[in-house]
Parts: structure tokens; C-alpha cells; sequence
């Protein structure tokens, strides 16, 4: 059986002062919540105050993105080895943001995924499909070339330390949020082709749904067989929001 899991995304968001507020709600929100698991993922000069604030909380945190080399010559990276020292559990890879702004590739989020994991950093594998792909019916190809991407490079197996995040770029940032049967369909389909690679990792992969999660349609989304939680930016910026997110995982 799957936990469930819900992140927040809070990307380029927050402020010393907003976070303690955030944090602070949080973790009261969350701390009677016991069937399932919740973090935070904060831009890299919030990491130390995540750190302070959340240890032993039931609330982890991490970071959205990370460079694969270890110490380098390398102006303005930050290392695996850095995202441990401040006590992360998670590190973002391949989110679609990054993907089409910062012009990042299937190569390189494979490269970043598995420095992830060699770290000893559980990697949320971003994949998703832009509206003009779901339109030409190429939904499966996308995502199926995203996901080979890693399982190509280093096996199914790997993905037993990791976490796979679907998120429909039509969706993100948008208040147009896939449905539930439309993410489920595309979860299904990303459990499947793991299955046949290893049936065993394909069974315990958590594959959350990302993309204007609200706590209005989390209930329905998480009710889904294949859909483990979620991958949430703009509501988790505020509290009560993400909480209430949070409460709809707990109930499943
Ligand atoms: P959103 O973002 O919840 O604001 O749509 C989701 C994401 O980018 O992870």
C-alpha cells in the first residue's frame, strides 16, 4: 500500500518572514496527520531556515533543483553533497518550468536524477505533456520519452528511491487542472511502462499528479488508484491551502 505524499513547490516564492508564517502553520496543520507524508520544497537560501524550523517535525523539506558534479569550478551550481548538509529528504528534477525556461533536457534531468539518488536524496521526476502535444495525441509519447529517459540510463530499479511527479504543462500555474480521469489515465500509463521493466518497483513507485491542485479537487484526485499525492505550487505559498490538501491525503 502507497502512502500518500504531498510537496509543496513553493518555487521562486517566499521571504524569511513569509516562511516562518508558512512553516509555522504548516507543521501545526499537518502534526496530528499521521497517514501521510508531507514536505516542503524551498528555494536553495531558505534551506537552512526550513532546517531549523521543521527537524523533527512531521513536515521534511528539500530543494528544487541541484547540480550533478560534486565540487566544481562551476559558478552559481549547488551540489547534492550541499542539499544533504542541509538535511533535505527531496530535490525537484526535470520540472517543466526548468525544462522550457532554463532550456534543461532529458539528458541533463537524467544526469541530475541519479546524482540525486547517489547522494542519498529522494528525486520528484517532473514529466509532462504541453497543450499542443495533448492535442496532436502525443501525451504518451512525451511522457514515455521523459520516463525512458531515466529508466534507459540507469534501470527501473532505481526509481525505488525516488518519486515520479506527472504534471501536464496546460495545467501548471494555469486553474486548469486535469481531471482526475485524465490524470489517472496518464498515471496508469507511466505505472505500466515501469511494470515492464520491473513489476515489483512499478507496484511501490509513488506517482504524484501536479498542476493547480486546490483543496476543492485534491479529494477526487487523490480517490484515484494511481495517483499518490501531489505536487503543488501556487496553494502551498499559503497555509490554510495547503493544509487543507494535506487533510484530503491523510483521509485516503
Ligand atoms: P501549480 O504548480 O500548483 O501552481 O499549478 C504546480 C507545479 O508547478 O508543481
Amino acid at each position: 500500500m502507497r502512502r500518500k505524499l504531498v510537496i509543496g513547490n513553493l518555487k521562486m516564492n517566499g521571504s524569511i518572514t513569509a516562511n516562518q508564517k508558512l512553516f509555522a502553520g504548516v507543521m501545526a496543520g499537518v502534526a496530528d496527520l499521521r497517514n501521510a507524508d508531507y514536505a516542503l520544497c524551498v528555494p536553495y537560501p531558505y534551506l537552512c531556515q526550513a532546517q531549523s524550523l521543521m527537524q523533527g517535525s512531521n513536515v521534511a523539506w528539500g530543494a528544487q533543483n541541484l547540480c550533478a558534479n560534486e565540487d566544481a569550478a562551476l559558478t552559481g551550481a549547488v551540489s547534492p553533497a550541499m542539499l544533504v548538509d542541509y538535511g533535505c529528504t527531496y530535490v525537484i528534477v526535470g520540472h517543466s518550468e526548468r525544462r522550457i525556461q532554463l532550456h534543461e533536457t532529458d539528458d541533463t534531468a537524467a544526469t541530475r536524477f541519479n546524482a540525486a539518488i547517489k547522494a542519498g536524496l529522494t528525486p520528484v521526476f517532473c514529466m509532462g505533456e504541453s497543450k499542443e502535444e495533448r492535442e496532436s495525441d502525443w501525451t504518451e509519447y512525451v511522457v514515455g520519452r521523459q520516463l525512458d529517459s531515466i529508466i534507459r540510463r540507469y534501470g527501473a530499479e532505481l526509481l525505488t528511491k525516488a518519486v515520479l511527479a506527472y504534471e501536464p504543462l496546460w495545467a501548471v500555474g494555469t486553474d486548469i487542472p486535469a481531471t482526475p480521469e485524465q490524470a489517472q489515465e496518464v498515471h496508469h500509463f507511466i505505472r505500466k511502462r515501469v511494470a515492464r521493466c520491473n513489476a515489483e518497483v512499478a507496484e511501490n513507485v509513488r506517482i504524484l499528479y501536479g498542476g493547480s491542485v486546490q483543496t476543492e479537487n485534491a479529494p477526487a484526485l487523490f480517490a484515484m488508484p494511481d495517483i499518490d499525492g501531489a505536487l503543488v505550487g501556487r496553494c502551498s505559498l499559503e497555509a490554510k491551502a495547503f493544509v487543507g490538501i494535506c487533510q484530503a491525503a491523510n483521509q485516503v
